[in-house]
């Protein structure tokens, strides 16, 4: 494609004209399109059927060690689940609690009682207004959590190997930091996976605060797209070499393996980290729904099961990311006005539109019947100071669904620049 940025008035012009055509002939076609939010498809969650056949009168309601799932106890979750989330996260068995249906549940929790009751120290909020360091392009959940709990969140910008750790490391300092977002492999939205210097570096923070945490949201831990996914060093490991065992506070959920809302979630940390949030859980439940930790169990015997149905996964979300990825490539590549990112695993690509026009991209999006997460989204206070980041999700709608909104998407992302690059430009 031109470059936008040398083309003449006159050519601009012209490109323009021919960019409108076709956005109006797609505003005509009436298309209902949602490529907002990272959900898996209904071929993804036909994949987990067979595990409402597992627990059953005929297949029985006990675990391995006996215990009969339909009754209360059990306050950290199945032995089987504890064994294979260890296999996930590279950490020993009793470092794991088994939770609910949420790991996002789990981190709003651990926050929130932080704030009642500390984190090993004075609580959070008897300590005067606090700071969360937040890596950007981020996760907006993440971001609405500790937006709620009042903390003035810092943004931490992400590079090619994770939050920049220059920035990380000189923010720490500070007694007001208590933690920071991370999704250390295939992040939500760019795909990055933490280089094993990120990791390290992480790992050996000295924070001015005693009770600061890593956020450490392992939620695509084994969400490759390709055979060779890509490899995050444990951070664990490497805070106990660095003497920082407390450091991180580490969570995963199966929401994107089997069932999002009705998957299992899980939370790992040291064991003085697992004793103190242990202590708190016997205040808040007898238990968790063991009914649905043993249906994962029968589901997942071994870690080839769990790596075998991933693949499968693989199989249905990697032509969609392809779909979107050809798309860009064949109506931006050297316009000069959008980079993306090359994901090798998670739900995201990480879009970024000429400054100043990710918001009107929206805006033509959603005027052509196409839904995309809100310009703004994947930054704290859904502030994108250059507006210029758009999130791209594409597991949720079919192949040829996705094909037509990527054509509506790169259309309306040439619209945006060129109207901007013109009205910037009259006098030429
Ligand atoms: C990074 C990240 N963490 C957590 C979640 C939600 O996890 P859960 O369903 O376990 O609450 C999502 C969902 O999109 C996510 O992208």
């Amino acid at each position: 494609m031109p470059d936008y940025l040398s083309m003449s008035k006159e050519e601009l012009k012209q490109e323009f004209q021919s960019v409108q055509h076709t956005y109006e002939k797609l505003r005509a076609m009436h298309l209902s399109l949602d490529m907002s939010r990272g959900k898996p498809g209904f071929d993804n969650m036909d994949l987990s059927e067979k595990m409402f056949d597992l627990v059953g009168n005929d297949t029985g309601f006990k675990n391995i060690s006996g215990i009969d799932c339909r009754n209360y106890g059990g306050l950290d979750g199945l032995t089987e689940l504890k064994d294979l989330f260890a296999n996930i996260l590279e950490l020993q068995p009793d470092q794991i609690i088994v939770g609910g249906n949420s790991s996002l549940n789990m981190m709003y929790d651990t926050i929130s009682q932080a704030m009642t009751h500390g984190m090993g120290g004075e609580p959070w909020c008897r300590q005067g207004k606090l700071r969360f360091l937040c890596p950007v392009p981020g996760y907006d959940r993440h971001f609405a959590i500790t937006e709620y709990f009042g903390f003035e969140m810092i943004p931490v910008p992400m590079n090619e190997e994770g939050p920049d750790m220059d920035v990380v490391e000189e923010l720490v300092q500070d007694k007001r930091v208590k933690g920071i977002w991370c999704v250390p492999k295939y992040s939500n939205p760019e795909g990055v996976t933490y280089s094993d210097e990120v990791v390290r570096r992480m790992a050996r923070l000295k924070p001015a605060a005693g009770d600061f945490r890593i956020f450490w949201d392992n939620a695509y831990a084994v969400h490759d797209l390709y055979e060779e996914g890509d490899h995050l060093l444990n951070l664990y490991e490497e805070c106990v070499k660095a003497g920082n065992p407390d450091l991180p506070i580490i969570f995963a959920s199966t929401s994107k393996i089997t069932f999002p809302g009705a998957g299992v979630a899980v939370e790992a940390a040291s064991p003085n980290n697992v004793a103190l949030l242990k202590g708190r859980m016997k205040y808040q439940t007898i238990g968790p729904d063991k009914l649905n930790q043993l249906r994962h169990a029968r589901m997942f015997r071994t870690p080839g099961d769990l790596k075998r149905h991933m693949r499968r996964h693989a199989e249905i979300l990697r032509p969609k990311f392809e779909s979107v990825l050809n798309e860009l490539d064949k109506q931006l590549t050297g316009t000069g006005i959008a980079r993306w990112t090359h994901p090798r695993g998670g739900y995201f690509i990480s879009l970024y539109v000429l400054e100043g026009c990710a918001k009107r991209v929206e805006e033509l999006c959603a005027n052509a019947g196409m839904i995309l997460t809100p310009a703004g989204a994947t930054y704290p206070y859904g502030i994108d100071p250059h507006d210029s980041n758009i999130r791209i999700a594409p597991s949720y709608p079919s192949v040829s669904e996705i094909e037509n909104a990527s054509v509506v998407l790169c259309t309306a992302v040439r619209y945006a620049a060129l109207e901007k690059i013109l009205a910037e430009n009259t006098t030429f």
